[in-house]
């Protein structure tokens, strides 16, 4: 049985005899960089820096709850504006995999910058087991360049330190409810953010239109399921597509972007089915999406296919 005070005192006093300096982690938000940061701040306090990379491509009111949120667990921590040079990183990149690249590689500069402004000699990561475990698998062909936040290359001249290495999820989230982090029941979400969910250039605006047709699909299905007119899926977005299209407003004829909705059903995300999201609740999505922003969208799609054929973002 995993006794997470014992963990939390095991492991502070070993962080305590390891690092030596300064360190610097990289915390997405999510559960687990978190509670790392958490963890190795109570062990060494503000030698610590948390460092939250804001992209210009975050969800829907995500940094204010992140920056909230860190500075209610009392972490030494930085909101580090990168936006513009994440948007000039991508001007006129539409392939998937050379925006993937270049999101990760900027990332790395920017805290790259960071952790040397610091002088930090540690860098703390929040990996735990399915992490280690999962990139041991080398079978499968490579279908996307995968990255998280955390997910660091190893040639950073930083010595490495991942005190929740032997966790599974469970265990994680027992310690983050144990340290005071609230354990989100929020769906996944990838490293490179909004920018895989717009097929085209990802420019401020494109991000905005995503942004906002994401948060009103997030609204209603979480609404409906409340309602219980239906289960919520496992993951529910929006996309943003370079398709225009004729559309009529008032008495005037548009020409107007197309947004799909993806919702799946699924167990880890390795294979998903589309979900059954009942035709008045795909409605309402669609009714306030094209009166929500006129400006942009006259067409709302639904995407009904599965993993496989499909994968479950776009890009
Ligand atoms: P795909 O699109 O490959 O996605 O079917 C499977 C699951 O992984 C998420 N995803 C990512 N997560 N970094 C991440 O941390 C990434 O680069 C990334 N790309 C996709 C996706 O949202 C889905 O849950």
């Amino acid at each position: 049985m995993f006794e997470p005070q014992e963990f939390v005192d095991e492991k502070i006093a070993e962080l305590r005899s390891t690092i030596i300096g300064n360190a610097i982690i990289a915390c997405s938000g999510g559960v687990d960089s978190t509670a790392a940061a958490v963890l190795v701040s109570r062990a060494i306090g503000e030698r610590l820096l948390t460092v939250y990379v804001d992209t210009g491509m975050m969800r829907e009111g995500e940094t204010e709850t992140v920056r909230s949120m860190l500075s209610r667990l009392g972490v030494n921590f930085k909101v580090v504006d990168a936006s513009g040079e994440f948007f000039s990183a991508l001007r006129d990149v539409i392939d998937p995999e050379k925006k993937r690249k270049i999101i990760g590689e900027r990332f790395i500069r920017v805290f790259e910058r960071e952790a040397r402004e610091f002088k930090a000699e540690f860098l703390v990561q929040g990996t735990i087991a399915p992490d280690w475990i999962e990139s041991g698998d080398n079978v499968r062909d490579m279908i996307k360049s995968h990255h998280n936040v955390g997910g660091l290359p190893s040639d950073i001249k930083l010595k490495l330190v991942e005190p929740m290495r032997d966790l599974y999820k469970d265990e994680v989230r027992k310690l983050a409810r144990h340290l005071g982090v609230e354990v989100s029941e929020r769906q996944p979400f990838p490293g490179p953010a909004l920018a895989i969910r717009i097929i085209g250039p990802v420019t401020p605006e494109s991000v905005d239109i995503v942004r906002k047709a994401g948060s009103i699909v997030e609204e209603e299905l979480e609404r409906a399921a409340k309602n219980k007119k239906m289960e919520l899926p496992w993951q529910y977005f929006a996309v943003l597509l370079p398709v225009q299209s004729v559309g009529v407003q008032g008495d005037n004829r548009v020409y107007g972007k197309t947004i799909a909705i993806r919702a799946v059903q699924s167990i880890d995300g390795m294979s998903a089915a589309y979900s059954k999201i009942p035709h008045e609740v795909l409605e309402i999505i669609s009714v306030r999406i094209t009166n929500e922003m006129k400006k942009n969208v006259n067409r709302v799609v639904y995407d009904i296919t599965n993993k496989p054929p499909a994968t479950i973002e776009w890009e």
